[in-house]
């Protein structure tokens, strides 16, 4: 089934397609410019232990070996198809899933798959230094599999880019490798991705935080009725959640070594080269805030359509009986005239909030998990969500200025009081100065905890990179 040995690894029977084997051919060495350009500084002749994507078999689909990274397999896998699908929802459930793009909605789908492939570059982007700063060889090497997975994502939308689109769909696809996270002239699409991840409390804030939505996005994609779309989603669901894992293991392991030195009466942590939970916290409302923005405006006419033409669903559509949300009304508290205002809006315009629910209570459970380490060291210290309305740029909320628990403030207040609840330059500046290397298999940073085991059955100490 899988064309393994072929210059694009792939289980699209890529080589029965010429013309469209070609066409990939010819992106490929502008992505491995960009992946030298744009991917890791450094570490690209390092051999690095990977695992790369070899097959979609539930159980052995991943290979684990020594890889340099610009020799990394980045292949074209689709779960399998799952014979006569049916739309799942909107106006067109349990009609035939599409195998072609459906003309009229044409635009919307391509919108949709351009939006998603942008965010996969851009977070290999916003990383791409952190390798210098490693806490551990453990760390860099997770991190580089999060970038090489990312790169591969890039893949499988740009295949659909090219094999479904046409013309309009290879120039996508150039531009998916033009944009830059952060540039003034060609920014990447999304808030988020133009938002610099340049210290390791970042790196796994946004792993948690911001991968976290990149799950949910694919989980409603992976609904669509474009089935060759839903089948590209639910593959790359498996790597996701190791990339959520890196985060919520990461920050997990910061927390411990802070909670470790304050249950050993240390209070200032910072003096012993640690981060203070007050920090952790700030973080964390930063990035969950901004990742919340990622889901788009509470009330949206485009989320209705993308549901009503089938084309995005809900996170496990199955779960709901009614999958035509024609009759449904969705309460929520919008802003009126500078008021809070309970709202009653239809449901399909709600669908962007649905999702953010799914999100909201997924991240819950982290800072559960994360909490019950303070617990398990007896300190009455908790981390929070911020109230979903907190530091918003996008929706209804943009407008108005919220504390953490998600009381309307004054202007006034706001800017008294958000140096206490965002991280401030002082504290970006801390962060920096305790991102040293350590390279050293087996060693690892002050200022987090090491993981209880290692990668893939191997030990903590195991050289997970080895120099060129
Ligand atoms: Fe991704
Ligand atoms: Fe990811």
């Amino acid at each position: 089934m899988s064309e393994l040995d072929e210059k694009i690894p792939n289980n699209v029977h890529l080589s029965q397609d010429p013309k469209l084997r070609r066409a990939l051919e010819k992106w490929q060495p502008n992505f491995i410019e960009w992946w030298m350009d744009m991917g890791p500084e450094g570490f690209q002749t390092d051999e690095i232990y990977l695992r790369t994507a070899v097959s979609v078999e539930p159980d052995g689909w991943a290979h684990f070996d020594y890889t340099r990274m610009p020799e990394y397999r980045w292949g074209i896998f689709l779960a399998p198809s799952a014979g006569d699908r049916r739309i799942g929802f909107g106006d067109l459930e349990g009609q035939p899933a599409w195998q072609s793009v459906p003309g009229e909605f044409r635009t919307q789908l391509r919108r949709l798959i351009v939006t998603q492939g942008d965010t996969e570059p851009a977070s290999v982007e916003q990383q791409r230094r952190l390798g210098k700063t490693a806490p551990s060889v453990y760390d860099l090497r997770n991190l580089f599999q999060v970038n090489v997975e990312e790169g591969r994502h890039l893949w499988a939308m740009v295949y659909l880019l090219h094999s479904y689109f046409g013309r309009d769909g290879r120039e996508e696809a150039e531009g998916l490798l033009e944009r830059r996270s952060g540039s003034p002239d060609k920014p990447r699409l999304l808030g988020a991705f133009n938002v610099p991840c340049d210290d390791w409390l970042n790196f796994y804030m946004f792993t948690m935080f911001t991968d976290r939505d990149g799950k949910f996005q694919l989980s409603a994609l992976s609904e669509s009725g474009f089935d060759p779309l839903s089948r590209t989603c639910r593959f790359m669901l498996t790597e996701e959640a190791f990339h959520m894992s890196v985060g919520d293991t990461g920050v997990g392991r910061i927390v411990e070594r802070t909670a470790q030195l304050l249950r050993d009466g240390k209070k200032d942590v910072r003096r012993e080269g640690a981060i203070d939970l007050p920090t952790i916290q700030k973080y964390l409302n930063f990035w969950f805030s901004i990742s919340l923005d990622l889901f788009g405006g509470e009330v949206s006419t485009n989320a209705a359509q993308f549901f009503a033409a089938g084309l995005k669903g809900r996170h496990k559509e199955e779960n709901y009986a009614d999958h035509k949300a024609l009759d449904g009304v969705y309460p929520m508290d919008l802003m009126e005239n500078g008021k809070l205002t309970r709202s009653e809006v239809p449901l399909r315009n709600a669908m962007n909030e649905v999702l953010r629910d799914a999100y909201v209570e997924d991240c819950q459970k982290g800072v559960d998990r994360w909490n019950r380490i303070l617990a398990q060291h007896e300190l009455s210290d908790r981390l929070s969500l911020p109230d979903r309305r907190f530091n918003r740029q996008i929706g209804a909320f943009a407008g108005g200025r919220f504390d953490p628990s998600g009381g309307m403030i004054s202007e006034e207040s706001w800017q008294s009081e958000a140096d206490a609840w965002l991280p401030t330059a002082a504290d970006r500046a801390y962060l920096a100065s305790l991102m040293k290397p350590v390279y050293q298999p087996g060693k690892i940073a002050n200022w987090i905890a090491p993981p209880p085991s290692g990668v893939k059955g191997k030990p903590f100490d195991f050289e997970y990179v080895r120099k060129a």
